[in-house]
């Protein structure tokens, strides 16, 4: 099945208003030199406005980089999806791995906010990935599994595009320590066909599976080859024009 690759750039706790436009700005320009291909940004939430401004006349996607289930109420420092909508956001990072291991996000909490992104229209980016020490006990498929079929229970999909699976070994990420494209595409093929355990076999061939974990121009080529893997979500190499479009412009 022919899924649209996906490039997706995760900037974490960086830039300012003016770096986010700046940053924005080199991103639409080096969209506009490949066909073929989504591309998304997730800035603050600070920037998002001005971002949105920025790239509103292109193809470049909008994502924020979580989201709260509830629509409004008393929920101190957290943002809903109406509201991501509201500013233009189409796709929404969930259970990032900085998510569940720094702030103590659970997978019960994971699924409500996928569920609640999915109500409001949203896209969400499901992020999983096992642990150095995990990987090491061979527990890599057993966590991936788990963290599936919880972050994912009970969630109902019209259409596969309406989701987007971002593998991301915590031991990956922001380390510079890439997984091979064997072990990438291993694990990619594995949720794969646990999503075609839960969904029908044409909404599962939809979704798209991300890689994540120190992506970057020198090694985008060799994991965009692999079967299973659908795109990238970008840390680091996404905060610099530069390495961004050289990974937007994957061969
Ligand atoms: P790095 O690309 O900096 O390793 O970060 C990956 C990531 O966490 C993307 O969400």
């Amino acid at each position: 099945m022919d899924r649209k690759p996906l490039l997706a750039g995760n900037w974490k706790m960086h830039t300012n208003v003016q770096e986010a436009q700046q940053l924005a700005a080199s991103v639409v320009q080096a969209a506009a030199k490949v066909s073929g291909r989504d591309v998304m940004i997730a800035p603050p939430y600070t920037a998002l406005t001005a971002v949105e401004s920025t790239i509103s006349s292109s193809g470049v996607i909008l994502g924020a980089q979580n989201v709260h289930w509830e629509e409004k109420g008393a929920f101190t420092g957290e943002i809903s999806a109406a509201m991501l909508k509201d500013v233009g956001c189409e796709m929404v990072i969930i259970g990032h791995s900085e998510r569940r291991h720094v702030f103590g996000e659970t997978d019960q909490m994971i699924n409500k906010r996928v569920t609640g992104a999915l109500r409001f229209g949203l896209t969400p980016v499901f992020c999983i990935g096992e642990t150095l020490e995990q990987r090491e006990a061979g527990r890599t498929m057993t966590i991936l599994e788990n963290q599936v079929r919880a972050g994912l229970d009970n969630v109902a999909l019209k259409s596969g595009s309406h989701l987007v699976v971002a593998y991301e070994p915590v031991w990956a990420i922001g380390t510079g320590k890439t997984a091979t494209e064997a072990q990438a595409q291993e694990a990619h093929s594995f949720i794969r066909n646990l999503l075609a355990d839960i969904y029908e076999k044409n909404i599962a061939g939809q979704i798209r599976i991300l890689y994540g974990g120190s992506v970057k121009p020198e090694n985008i080529d060799i994991l965009m080859q692999q079967d299973d893997i659908d795109g990238a979500l970008v840390g680091g190499a996404a905060l610099k024009a530069e390495s961004f479009e050289r990974i937007i412009c994957f061969q």
